[in-house]
């Protein structure tokens, strides 16, 4: 309703002349307030947004103990958070093969920076499905994949979870491992889907909870969405054994769940790019319709330029290659709205890499490089560890595989381990092991010592 002249609301306050135009600072500033002195209090005090509806959010725990051990002054630091591959000096690693694909991008006379199309780079996601369905996979020779370039394997689960919250018709219920990657409850949360757990990390055995994980997932209602790390599994590093995927996929197969697979880390767990994808082309295999996300981040060293890929494979049958073509067609749609189109520079590096014979086969090699170096920090930190007489057993540190160990430390643990000996790693007492070297692992290994001995 306008206001009107008669209203018993006071007149509002003559505006005062305004101030003259100067270059100097101060008068900008009188400017500004006297702009600020015409906003009636009334509307000054008003939000939309008020403490109830929106509350002040904790800082995201990874970012924030990043951001820790940034400000964190001492030389005897050592970052074994965020899981991000550092080298033998502490210092991330640009992949040389993808300086060389660099290059060749950068030199190209047909390099520009025109949109990608909407399901992005197709030289690059067509390989990107080779390299995690398996060239010869029936889900490409029968022509029942489809493939969506995203922000890296964050933006593949929630093109994932936004897809499913649309048009899944099964119980909408995610069951996701107990613990799992912090990121994927509130993905799945915010696209409204309801999230579970299932049993996986045993404390006892510091290993997997088989016989709990197979339990709940037989419990869980039927056609239930469950999410599954495929290899090095985030923040355990605790992986099935392929008889054990065997078993999982009979389950899931009776049961009609729908597997929602989150790889972050092929051919980062054991350096063999197919050795890692074996759970997914088994399941692939087993004829399941299922779901893959593909993360480039770990494998090439390219977390900030956030290149990953969305794989949706449906079953085989008379009807396949229609039905991939409608969820091809709804997913654009989403792409569309979600982000228009991917970015390109990730994605053109990763493609350059994997349609070049030579390249790939370098890739290989780095990846070995990076996966080696881990196992000898694993074996390196556990014989340390084992020699300086540590309480507990410490072979879960060999035992576990790729980028993170899950070490059993407690909250209080960790926490004095951070406050006394400058070493930062997740609350739950995940490590990330790349952030180990020759130089800081003595350092390492006698603060856990200590803190365990001190405080069992
Ligand atoms: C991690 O778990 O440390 C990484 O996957 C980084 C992230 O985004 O959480």
């Amino acid at each position: 309703m306008a206001p009107s002249s008669s209203s018993s609301a006071p007149p509002p306050a003559p505006a005062p002349a305004p101030a003259p135009a100067t270059a100097s600072s101060s008068s900008s500033l009188a400017r500004i307030n006297n702009i600020a002195s015409h906003i009636s209090p009334a509307m000054a005090s008003v939000t939309s947004f008020p403490v109830d509806t929106v509350p002040q959010a904790p800082e995201d725990a990874l970012f924030g103990l990043a951001r820790a051990y940034r400000a964190d002054t001492s030389d005897l630091k050592v970052d074994l958070g965020i899981g991000a591959y550092r080298d033998d000096n502490a210092k991330p690693w640009v992949l040389p093969v993808v300086k060389k694909a660099d290059e060749i991008l950068r030199d190209s006379p047909e390099l520009n920076h025109e949109y990608a199309p909407i399901a992005g780079i197709p030289d690059f996601t067509s390989k990107a499905a080779q390299l995690i369905l398996g060239a010869d996979s029936p889900a490409l020779t029968e022509k029942r994949a489809t493939s969506m370039q995203t922000i890296s394997g964050n933006g593949a689960v929630h093109l994932g979870a936004l897809f499913l919250a649309k048009f899944y018709k099964g119980c909408r219920t995610v069951y996701l491992s107990n613990t799992t990657w912090a990121n994927h409850k509130q993905i799945f949360g915010n696209v409204g889907l309801e999230t579970a757990q299932y049993p996986y990390f045993s404390k006892q055995s510091n290993g997997l909870d088989f016989e709990g994980m197979k339990a709940a997932i037989q419990a869980a209602p039927e056609r239930s969405i469950i999410l599954l790390h495929p290899c090095a599994h985030n923040p355990t590093g605790v992986d099935p054994t392929m008889d054990q995927w065997k078993e999982l996929a009979v389950i899931m197969g009776q049961k009609k769940h729908f597997p929602f697979f989150d790889c972050a880390y092929q051919g980062f767990a054991s350096g063999d790019l197919a050795r890692d994808a074996s759970a997914i082309r088994y399941f692939i295999g087993q004829g399941f319709e299922l779901l893959v996300c593909q993360s480039f981040a770990k494998n090439f060293g390219l977390y900030g330029e956030r290149a990953g890929c969305f794989h949706m494979v449906t079953g085989p049958g008379a009807e396949a290659s229609a039905t991939i073509t409608r969820i091809a067609s709804q997913l654009a749609i989403l792409q569309r709205s979600e982000i228009s189109n991917p970015p390109l520079y990730g994605a053109r590096i990763a493609s350059t890499v994997l349609n070049d014979p030579k390249l790939f086969a370098e890739w290989e090699e780095n990846l070995r490089n990076m996966s080696g170096r881990i196992i000898s920090m694993r074996k390196a930190l556990r014989s340390k560890l084992e020699a300086l007489g540590t309480p507990g057993t410490w072979n879960h540190i060999t035992d576990q595989i790729g980028m993170f160990s899950f070490t059993g430390l407690s909250e209080p643990q960790v926490q004095r381990l951070r406050d006394e000996y400058h070493i930062y790693m997740t609350k739950n007492g995940r490590i990330s092991m790349a952030g180990l070297n020759t130089k800081n692992i003595d350092h390492v290994a006698n603060a856990i010592r200590k803190v365990v001995g001190e405080t069992q």
